[in-house]
């Protein structure tokens, strides 16, 4: 690999380093909320089998593309689309990637960080006992009393802020590489404790069914859009995390093959907990298909109902804070690497500044759901709107921006330069991928996904 630039960070020494960051960066609330819920919704496995689809043939290559992209141009994102572009004698517009990145990864983090102080908070819940022996109701009605507590919702939100301020303004090596490394073996042990717990004390067989056996017909439209979307946001596509990672990929590894390991592990994760939500979910008869209270509202009152479930469920969440710590961290990075490098700020006031900045975004968040319930944008809630801006709008454009300028305007010969040990077979079928079924498909699903909600504009 002969890269043109040298980034100033030391980076990763080794492979397990950035492959630890970058599942540490794609395992997150997507994995252990989202994925069970839009699952429950759209009909177990049959969404599972899209999902995977659009993993491997959509999102797998976009995610390939921008590794490739922050190693070769070794720098913060924005400065790294200058040099890739720049390389290209292609527009220097292209930056706008980099750009939208680090504004992406702000938006996202504004509520993620709201979301993961609620599963720090529910950890305590959980310990002290609160849903033991609970309804369905009470556990319901624990939900919307913290829901209308925003001062406490802040300090939740603080506090995770602070855990992720420390991590990054440690550096690369000493912050985010250590915290991922030590992390990630960790949820994955407890992780598979939590559904050999569940699958003792809840209906294991069902949850297997449910997740394994496929019913088509109840695949929706909808489940398309939310099997790609979701796929972009649980491999962390278009938000420059991996634009930010990929900068410090150490020289002559195979990046397909770290991805690859990296898309298995996240994969197996969503499937764990699946594992450990569904059996207890099914043997309370709870609906799946209750949608984003399954995991504040039905997980806690199933582990209730269940021997030592207090423990376990303190455990569970402590797992979603985990998860959430290591995403979190690499939807700072971009940001905080941009101002530290080409603003030439020590880093740690580069990351008080962005962890500012977010601790401020969030509280439209949590306002939303309190004191500005009452706002309504579009049909939305202020919440509802930063969903869709980052997760709808930002993240799919941002892919379909690197998959046009990779598999487009990059020349072959640089991209084969950066994928140098892999062999031809596996070079060119990524290349076909990314040109012929990543771009067109996400800009296709981009705007089937934007249509209703044109209609609905147009209407008013
Ligand atoms: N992949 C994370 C999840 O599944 O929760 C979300 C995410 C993290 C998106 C980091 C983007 C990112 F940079």
């Amino acid at each position: 690999m002969n890269n043109h630039y040298q980034s100033r960070d030391p980076g990763w020494r080794r492979s397990w380093s950035f492959i630890a960051a970058t599942t540490g960066a794609t395992i997150g609330l997507g994995n252990l909320w989202k994925f069970s819920y839009l699952a429950g919704e759209n009909g177990g496995a049959a969404f599972v089998l899209v999902y995977l689809i659009c993993i491997v043939a959509v999102a797998m290559p976009v995610m390939i593309a921008e590794v490739i992209l922050g190693s070769r141009g070794r720098s913060n994102p924005v400065d790294t689309m200058r040099h890739v572009s720049l390389e290209a004698k292609a527009s220097s517009l292209w930056q706008i990637i980099g750009w939208l990145g680090c504004l992406a990864g702000l938006l996202v983090l504004s509520y993620y960080s709201v979301i993961a102080g609620w599963s720090f908070a529910y950890a305590g819940k959980l310990l002290d006992g609160e849903f033991v022996a609970t309804s369905a109701l009470l556990s319901g009605d624990i939900f919307n009393d913290l829901l209308a507590a925003p001062k406490l919702m802040m300090q939740w939100q603080a506090f995770f802020l602070l855990c992720l301020f420390f991590i990054v303004a440690l550096g690369v090596r000493k912050g985010i590489a250590l915290a991922t490394r030590s992390l990630m073996p960790l949820l994955f042990i407890l992780l598979i404790a939590l559904a050999i717990y569940s699958s003792q004390v809840g209906d294991f067989k069902a949850a297997v069914d449910f997740l394994f056996q496929p019913d088509f017909s109840a695949l929706t439209q909808q489940a398309l859009l939310d099997a790609l979307g979701h796929a972009f946001f649980t491999l962390s596509i278009g938000v420059g995390a991996m634009l930010a990672y990929g900068a410090y990929v150490p020289d002559q590894r195979s990046i397909t093959g770290m991805v690859s390991t990296v898309v298995l592990m996240d994969t197996v994760v969503s499937i764990l907990a699946g594992l450990a939500i569904f059996p207890l979910v099914f043997s309370l008869n709870i609906a799946p298909t209750m949608g984003p209270g399954l995991m504040f509202v039905a997980v806690p009152y199933g582990f209730g109902n269940m021997i030592y479930g207090n423990y376990f469920g303190a455990l569970f969440f402590v797992v979603v804070f985990m998860a959430a710590i290591t995403s979190g961290v690499a939807l700072l990075e971009p940001a905080t690497s941009w101002l530290s490098q080409r603003c030439r700020w020590w880093r740690p006031a580069a990351a008080i500044v962005t962890v500012l900045v977010v601790w401020l975004l969030g509280l439209a968040t949590i306002f939303s759901f309190n004191i500005w319930q009452h706002i309504d944008i579009f049909g939305m809630s202020l919440f509802g709107l930063l969903d869709f801006v980052s997760a709808n709008l930002l993240l799919p454009i941002g892919g379909l921006l690197i998959a046009v300028f990779v598999g487009w305007i990059m020349r072959k010969e640089v991209l084969r330069d950066q994928l140098d040990i892999e062999s031809w077979q596996i070079f060119s079928l990524w290349h076909w991928l990314l040109r012929y079924i990543a771009a067109p498909g996400v800009l296709v699903v981009f705007l089937w996904s934007l249509y209703p909600w044109l209609t609905t504009l147009i209407i008013k």
